[in-house]
């Protein structure tokens, strides 16, 4: 579907469809399980023909919906549609929808051999859902002939409760964006509803962003393991003529799609969630489990579940399936792994009684914060550990940094034999050299060793160490502080403005119940700001609300974390409260972030101000 790649934008049209339809083909998307070319709203000219009929628009298609499916049905593949259940779609050019024309805008779009339809909720005057969309449904089976139904109201009416047998998908939130925090929200809206999905009534979290920019690959591969584990519809929302080999392997990952896609057709479900460490298992026909192990925050940590906790049988050990690195290993019933932020390891596990002819699992670690000040030698304890049923032998660890790091061990490297559940583990001192910059920099932890049978094992844990410097003696104004990492529901987070949605430096002075502040921080929910103190501050203070730039719609809550404890946190709070005061003792906190959550209604004009936000060190 074009749709989060061009919107109305002129470049969707036939070249781009087509273009798209030969790569479906040539970059086996076609062969790992995708069907439908979709096209999105802006296909049609704004105003219907003498006798009531759509009109392609001729600039974009200029021989017509027809050819187009001709085309994508040469190459095996189906056509998809798109109108609304109103008199009008959402697009302000204001393209004519269905309301009052079903019987005969479906028809229209069976004579040109559409497949799909996705019908959306603008312009509906006020007309009973239920009616709109079982209208369109009746008119879609009148036709006779095979048309995938998708329901697009965003959740307004609780779709899972009536629409099992009007759709064959139903949306259930309002749109997704290119961001973090969007598909995030859209996430948390959408794992509750598992119960009501199933083979023919699917729950529509709306389509991909993979490939689009706005977040990176890591955040990618979670998008769509998650989508894959909540049994998703899979609609590839970008444009793939200008996809990277990454994007590729990503929307290509055949063992994803196949969880996706598998025939029993389970939405997967939460097993814990915690710290924003999530576990996600579903039950797949074969009996298996996938598991997500999903690090929601913005650092490194372990996830961890059991074979048991994923509904599957005891069993003296499982095979333990790697869907993004594609290796096997036995486990004695351990899932687990280090995490790496925004990340998902996802796993196939299953009683299998072949496990013994896979090496044993390892789980790499870190214990400790890799927070490193240039020059000065930080201890890293790094850890391996036998998850197999059988023993890891012949073990050597090793941890690389960037050119010019020392990298030293300061106890054991290597191990005989690791028998279940036992650890190997190393201290390390890292030092990097003095004046490097703050940020991020990469270092990876390597074990090498044998299974039993001999079987070299090479298994690597990328980690991220920060360079870090604290905030200087006394009181900052936080804007003023360079930050570790930022996470934001639309745009950047801004230094002493408001966020305008989209660009840097695109928002207004911070202004809370007519209070207008020239300090402070401008963020959009779901956000998270995080700052290195080094243990070396006290206090945070703030008066914080949601910007008057939003008029009434806005709903947000702040939480100040000191590493992983919440320290101070408002209700819900809305544009009608006056800015609330927030103050938190940061004592000790190696780690301070500000937080701003949805309020539990999705991110929707969410604008939230940190105004005045000072630290005290
Ligand atoms: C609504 C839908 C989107 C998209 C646009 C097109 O916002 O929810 O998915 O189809 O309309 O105008």
């Amino acid at each position: 579907n074009n749709w989060n790649s061009t919107h109305c934008r002129a470049e969707f049209d036939e070249a781009m469809v087509k273009g798209i339809a030969d790569l479906f083909v040539a970059k086996g998307l076609k062969d790992a399980g995708y069907q439908y070319v979709n096209l999105d709203d802006c296909w049609a000219l704004p105003n219907r023909d003498a006798d009531g009929k759509l009109v392609p628009d001729p600039a974009r298609f200029p021989h017509g919906i027809k050819a187009v499916a001709d085309y994508v049905h040469a190459k095996g593949l189906k056509l998809g549609i798109y109108t609304s259940a109103g008199t009008k779609t959402c697009n302000s050019a204001g393209f004519p929808g269905g309301l009052g024309h079903e019987y005969s805008d479906a028809q229209q779009f069976a004579d040109w051999g559409v497949d799909y339809l996705k019908y959306d909720n603008c312009n509906n005057q006020g007309v009973d859902a239920k009616a709109r969309y079982t209208t369109m449904r009746d008119a879609l089976r009148a036709t006779g002939r095979p048309i995938v139904y998708s329901i697009c109201e965003w959740g307004a009416n609780k779709p899972w409760e009536w629409a099992a047998d009007v759709g064959h998908l139903w949306r259930t939130t309002g749109d997704i964006s290119d961001s973090w925090g969007s598909m995030l929200s859209i996430l948390k809206q959408n794992l509750p509803l598992a119960p009501y999905a199933g083979p023919g009534h699917w729950n529509d979290p709306d389509m991909l962003e993979v490939g689009n920019g706005g977040m990176t690959d890591t955040e990618y591969r979670s998008h769509f393991s998650l989508w894959s584990v909540m049994a998703a519809p899979l609609l590839i929302g970008t444009d793939l003529r200008k996809a990277s080999p990454a994007t590729f392997d990503i929307l290509g990952n055949k063992e994803v799609v196949a969880v996706d896609q598998d025939p029993l057709g389970k939405q997967g479900t939460v097993v814990s969630s915690e710290g924003g460490r999530w576990v996600v298992a579903k039950e797949m026909a074969d009996g298996s489990r996938t598991v997500a192990l999903f690090n929601e925050s913005g650092t490194a940590q372990r996830i961890a579940t059991t074979a048991r906790a994923v509904g599957l049988p005891d069993a003296p050990a499982y095979t333990l399936r790697d869907l993004w690195q594609h290796r096997s290993h036995n486990t004695a019933g351990t899932v687990s792994a280090t995490v790496p932020a925004h990340g998902t390891v996802l796993v196939r596990v299953a009683a299998d009684p072949r496990w013994a002819t896979h090496p044993p699992a390892v789980e790499l670690g870190l214990e400790g914060s890799p927070f490193v000040e240039a020059g000065t030698p930080a201890a890293l304890t790094t850890t391996v550990t036998d998850l197999g049923r059988t023993p890891a032998q012949r073990v050597s660890v090793s941890l690389t940094g960037p050119e010019g790091w020392t990298l030293t061990p300061t106890s054991a490297t290597g191990a005989a034999a690791l028998p279940t559940g036992r650890t190997l583990r190393t201290g390390w001192k890292v030092t990097a050299p003095r004046g490097t910059p703050t940020g991020s920099y990469d270092l990876t932890l390597r074990a090498r060793y044998r299974s039993p049978s001999g079987a070299r094992v090479d298994s690597t844990l990328p980690l991220t160490a920060s360079v870090a410097v604290p905030p200087p003696a006394g009181t900052s104004y936080l804007g003023d502080l360079p930050w570790l990492s930022t996470t934001n529901g639309w745009g950047p987070v801004e230094r002493d403005t408001s966020n305008g949605e989209s660009a840097a430096g695109d928002g207004h002075p911070l202004t809370l119940g007519g209070a207008v502040y020239a300090k402070g921080l401008g963020v959009h929910a779901e956000s998270a700001v995080a700052y290195y103190t080094g243990k070396a501050c006290e206090t945070v203070s703030a008066d914080v609300g949601v910007d008057d730039e939003k008029g009434a719609k806005g709903t947000v809550a702040f939480e100040v974390w000191a590493d992983g404890t919440k320290v101070a946190s408002t209700g819900v709070l809305t544009n009608a409260v006056p800015a609330q005061p927030l103050t938190a003792d940061v004592t000790g906190a190696q780690v301070v972030r500000l937080v701003v959550t949805d309020g539990g209604d999705g991110i929707d004009s969410d604008h939230a101000d940190w105004a005045d936000a000072r630290i005290s060190c």
